[in-house]
């Protein structure tokens, strides 16, 4: 077993320095994620939720964009301790946009009866903030994700490592079955639609989907603004 380590997200250095060119746009982006943590944050313990899935209802909407913008500004609070964890196990993109080294694959972790804690890194430049992230598809994505011995690593990490707020990155809910297979695991989930085409049918094919699923915090009309 090891500690976690720091590993440096190039994705934060890129912003600071782009922050420190040009800190209007900077701050309107951090901004509108400052009141996403915030409002997300008070429903989140009014309910006593924790884990939150961040579910892009279509490929490319940007959920892991906002799962990964949510998770550094929840961080960016001192009393919150954040877990992120990549569980699009099909199609893993956090540790590329992060900039960061993805760890290794889950599947081998599970088979070498190794704990998912030595797998999880510290973010040099957000020290709340942990995170799983995967570099590469795994072999047997929705299998893995639907085991016994998944769902029993995930319970052994959240006995040791006690996040406040754990974001998941799932796979897109419209087109596969991965979403849905993830969605157990979370008390939560937050929708992000691409807001320029097809919102509408896609929220009325996801409302059918979800049905049973863990409760809706809202949607993100992502990419609609700018
Ligand atoms: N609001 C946004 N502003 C700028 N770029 C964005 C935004 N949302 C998403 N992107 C970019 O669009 C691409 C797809 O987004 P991503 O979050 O990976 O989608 P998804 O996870 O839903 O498939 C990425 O390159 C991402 O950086
Ligand atoms: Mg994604």
């Amino acid at each position: 077993m090891r500690g976690p380590q720091l590993v440096s997200s190039k994705f934060i250095r890129q912003e600071a320095s782009r922050s420190a060119a040009d800190g209007e746009h900077a701050r309107i982006i951090m901004d509108r994620f400052s009141i996403l943590r915030t409002r997300i944050l008070r429903e989140m313990r009014n309910h006593g939720w924790r884990r939150l899935a961040v579910v892009p209802l279509t490929k490319g909407a940007g959920g892991t964009f906002v799962a990964i913008n949510l998770a550094l500004a929840l961080s960016r609070q001192k009393q919150t301790e954040v877990i992120l964890m990549d569980l699009d196990f099909g199609d893993p993109s956090v540790s590329a946009e992060l900039g960061v080294p993805g760890c290794e694959p889950v599947t081998d972790a599970i088979l070498q009866g190794h704990r998912l804690s030595d797998l999880v890194n510290i973010v040099e430049e957000a020290p709340n903030l942990s995170i799983l992230v995967p570099g590469h598809a795994e072999p047997d994505a929705a299998e893995l994700i639907q085991s016994e011995d998944f769902s029993k690593a995930m319970t052994d990490l959240r006995n040791h490592y006690p996040a406040s707020i754990e974001i998941i990155d799932t796979a897109p809910l419209i087109g596969g079955d991965m979403a849905l297979a993830t969605l157990p695991l979370a008390d939560a989930m937050l929708l992000v639609a691409d807001g320029r085409e097809g919102t509408a049918a896609d929220m009325t094919l996801a409302q059918r989907l979800l049905k049973d699923m863990p409760p809706v915090m809202g949607v993100v009309l992502n990419k609609s603004e700018d």
